[in-house]
C-alpha cells in the first residue's frame, strides 16, 4: 500500500525539517510505470517543498535538491536515494513492495486505495449531484447520455471516497411544452398506445402537434389554454400531466436500470413552483428585480450596474423560465436535503446558464452557491442507431447490445455463456462509457460503433476482456492457496511493473475526484489491463512450481479486485466469462 512507503519516507523528511509527518505525505507521488526506463518509485519535487514553504523560495533549486538528498538516508524501506535536477527519486524495497501492497489488496480487497491518507485533506460530507435529467415527450440525446455516464460517475467516485451522495434527475417536466402535449393528447393521443410503448407515444404526438400548431392558430391557442389549466392546477389538466409524468418516470427507471443506474430522486422543474414565488419576492425585495420596457423582469448581472449583462427571470405574462425553476430548484433542495456541495452536469452549452444561476445565488445571500459546480462536457457526433438519430435511450442501449452479441458470435474465442444477451448488454454499456469518459470532458468526440465496440485498443471490451481472463485463470486454479504468498517470486520486471502501477491507485483517484475528471481513472485502468496482459503471457502459472504459481496467482488476484474496483467506479459492471 502506498501509504505505508510514503510514510516512512515522510519520516525521514519530519526529522529532517521538524514538521510533522502528514504534512510530507501529500507531497510525495508515485512514479508513473514507463517502458523506456526502469522507473524509480517514490518521487519529491523540491519545488512542492518550496510551494509548501518549508524551504526558502528564492534559492537554486538543484542545488537545494542535492543538499536535501545528502541527508536523506538508505533503510529498510528506502533502497537508494536517487537525486535528479530538481526531484529526488526513492528506489522501494521490492520485497517489502509485494508483500505489502498484495497483502494490503488481499484482506480489504474492496476498500482498496480507498482509505487512503492522501484523502485527510478531502472534504467530506452531502455531496448532491444532478444528472442525466431528460425532457418528457422530447428526444433523449447523446447529451443526455453523457450526463447519465459522467454523473454516475461522480456520484459513484464521491461515494467510495466516504462521501453522502444524493443523486437526482432534474426532469424537464414542465414549461409550455406541457401545453402543446396536453392539447395534442387530447385529440391525437391513445391510452392504449401509452401503455405499449409511453415515451415512443408521447414523443410521436409531441411531434406532431408541433408541427401542426405551426400552420395552426387555435392549436397554439388550445396550447395555450392547456398550459395556463395546468400552472392553476385544475384538476383534469393536473391528472393528465401526471399520468405523462408517472409513466415516463416508470419507463426512466426501468431503462436506467439495464445501465446499473439509480436516483435517490426524480425531482423537475415541476417541483418547485411555490419556491419560485418567495424567490421572486426575495429578488424584489432585495431591489434586484427590475422590470423592463417589454414587461419582462430581469435581474442585473453586470459589474457596473448598468445591465450590461442581465438575465430575464420572468415573462411578461408572468411565467417563469428555465433559470427561474432552476434558481428555486435549487434554494429548496439546500432546505430540503442540506447538502455541502452540488454538482449539476450538462453539456458546455449550459454553462453561461449555471454561470448566471450561482451569480444570482450569490446575490440574493447564498454563500453556499460557491459549492455549487457545473461540469460541463462536450458534444458527441454522429452517435445514431439503425432507426436513426438517436431518441430513445432505450434504442441505444438496444443497438450495443445486438452489435456487441453479433461480435461475440463471430470471435473465436467467445465461451459458453448462461446468457449471451446479457452480457453483451454489459460489454456494450461499457464500450459507451470508457469511450465517454476517456478524453477531457470538455472535448467533443466523434461517434463509430465499430470503433466504440472493438475488443483490440483502448476501449471498454478490452478492459472487460481483461477482467473475464483474470477470472478465468482464477478459476482454473482455484485449487491453489495462495493465501500465503513469497514476494522473492514477484521480482521480475512484469510483476514489478504491475505493482509499481497499483500503487498509484489512491493518487489517480485523488487526481479524479479534485478535477472531476475521469480520464485519470480510465487511463489507470487501460494500462493496468496492458500491464497485465504481458505479465498473463510471461509468466505462466500452469506447469511452475507451486511456490511462483502460488505468487503469480496472488499478483493477478489482487489485480483483478483493483480492476474491478475501477470498473465499478466508472459505472462498469465486470463480466466474469465472455
Ligand atoms: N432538462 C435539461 C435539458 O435537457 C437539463 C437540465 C439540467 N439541469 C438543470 N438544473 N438545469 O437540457
Amino acid at each position: 500500500m502506498a501509504c505505508f512507503f510514503r510514510r516512512s519516507i515522510a519520516a525521514q523528511l519530519s526529522r529532517i525539517y521538524g514538521q510533522h509527518e502528514e504534512f510530507f505525505i501529500p507531497l510525495l507521488s508515485v512514479v508513473p510505470v514507463s517502458k523506456k526506463r526502469p522507473s524509480p518509485d517514490v518521487q519529491l519535487t523540491v519545488r512542492s517543498l518550496v510551494k509548501s514553504g518549508v524551504l526558502p523560495p528564492d534559492e537554486d533549486l538543484a542545488a537545494q535538491t542535492s543538499c536535501l538528498a545528502k541527508q536523506l538516508k538508505e533503510d529498510g524501506v528506502v533502497e537508494d536515494v536517487i537525486p535528479g535536477r530538481e526531484a529526488i527519486n526513492f528506489r522501494i524495497n521490492k520485497l517489502l513492495l509485494a508483500e505489502k501492497l498484495l497483502d494490503s489488496v488481499h484482506t480489504e480487497p474492496e476498500s482498496f486505495g480507498l482509505k487512503s491518507e492522501l484523502f485527510r485533506s478531502l472534504r467530506r460530507g452531502r455531496t448532491l449531484v444532478e444528472y442525466s435529467s431528460p425532457n418528457i415527450a422530447k428526444k433523449f440525446h447523446a447529451g443526455h447520455l453523457r450526463s447519465t455516464i459522467i454523473g454516475n460517475f461522480i456520484a459513484n467516485l464521491k461515494e467510495a471516497l466516504g462521501n453522502e451522495v444524493i443523486r437526482v434527475n432534474y426532469l424537464g417536466d414542465w414549461g409550455m411544452q406541457f401545453g402543446l402535449l396536453g392539447a395534442g393528447f387530447q385529440r391525437l393521443g391513445s391510452q392504449e398506445k401509452l401503455k405499449e410503448n409511453a415515451l415512443q407515444h408521447l414523443f410521436e404526438v409531441y411531434v406532431q402537434v408541433n408541427q401542426e400548431a405551426e400552420q395552426d392558430e387555435s392549436i397554439r391557442l388550445a396550447a395555450a389554454e392547456f398550459f395556463r389549466r395546468l400552472e392553476q392546477h385544475e384538476e383534469q389538466a393536473l391528472s393528465l400531466w401526471e399520468q405523462f409524468r408517472d409513466i415516463t418516470v416508470k419507463e426512466y427507471r426501468r431503462i436506467y436500470e439495464r445501465l446499473g443506474i439509480h436516483f435517490d430522486h426524480y425531482s423537475g422543474e415541476s417541483f418547485h413552483q411555490s419556491k419560485m414565488q418567495d424567490v421572486l419576492k426575495d429578488l424584489q425585495c432585495r431591489g434586484l428585480l427590475k422590470t423592463t420596457e417589454k414587461g419582462t423582469g430581469v435581474v442585473d448581472l453586470s459589474e457596473a450596474g448598468d445591465m450590461s449583462s442581465y438575465c430575464t427571470v420572468l415573462r411578461s405574462d408572468g411565467t417563469s423560465l428555465y433559470i427561474t425553476r432552476d434558481i428555486a430548484a435549487a434554494v429548496d433542495r439546500k432546505e430540503l436535503l442540506n447538502f455541502d456541495e452540488m454538482i449539476y452536469v450538462t453539456d458546455k452549452s449550459q454553462s453561461s446558464h449555471f454561470r448566471q444561476l450561482f451569480q444570482i445565488l450569490q446575490m440574493l445571500g447564498h454563500r453556499w452557491a460557491e459549492r455549487c459546480v457545473h461540469v460541463p462536457f462536450g458534444l458527441v457526433q454522429g452517435m445514431s442507431t439503425r432507426s436513426g438519430d438517436v431518441v430513445f435511450l432505450e434504442d441505444v442501449l438496444d443497438e450495443a447490445r445486438n452489435r456487441m452479441l453479433q461480435n461475440m458470435q463471430q470471435s473465436k474465442t467467445s465461451k459458453e455463456l448462461a446468457d449471451p444477451a446479457l452480457t453483451a448488454e454489459l460489454l456494450g454499456i461499457s464500450a459507451l462509457i470508457i469511450k465517454d469518459l476517456k478524453r477531457p470532458l470538455i472535448s467533443d468526440y466523434k461517434f463509430n460503433w465499430e470503433q466504440v465496440l472493438q475488443a483490440q485498443g483502448d476501449t471498454g471490451v478490452f478492459l472487460q476482456y481483461t477482467h473475464a481472463r483474470l477470472c478465468s485463470l482464477l478459476r482454473t486454479h482455484a485449487s491453489v492457496s495462495h493465501t500465503h504468498f513469497d514476494p522473492h517470486h514477484l521480482q521480475d520486471s512484469r510483476s514489478l511493473s504491475a505493482l509499481q502501477h497499483l500503487l498509484r491507485y489512491d493518487e489517480v483517484l485523488l487526481q479524479s475526484s479534485l478535477e472531476l475528471q475521469p480520464r485519470h481513472l480510465v487511463n489507470f485502468l487501460i494500462t493496468l489491463c496492458h500491464l497485465v496482459s504481458s505479465a498473463h503471457r510471461e509468466l505462466p502459472v500452469k506447469g511452475s512450481p507451486p511456490a511462483v504459481a502460488q505468487a503469480r496467482l496472488r499478483l493477478f488476484s489482487c489485480a483483478c479486485s483493483v480492476l474491478a474496483n475501477g470498473m465499478r467506479i466508472l459505472g462498469i459492471t465486470p463480466v466474469e466469462k465472455m
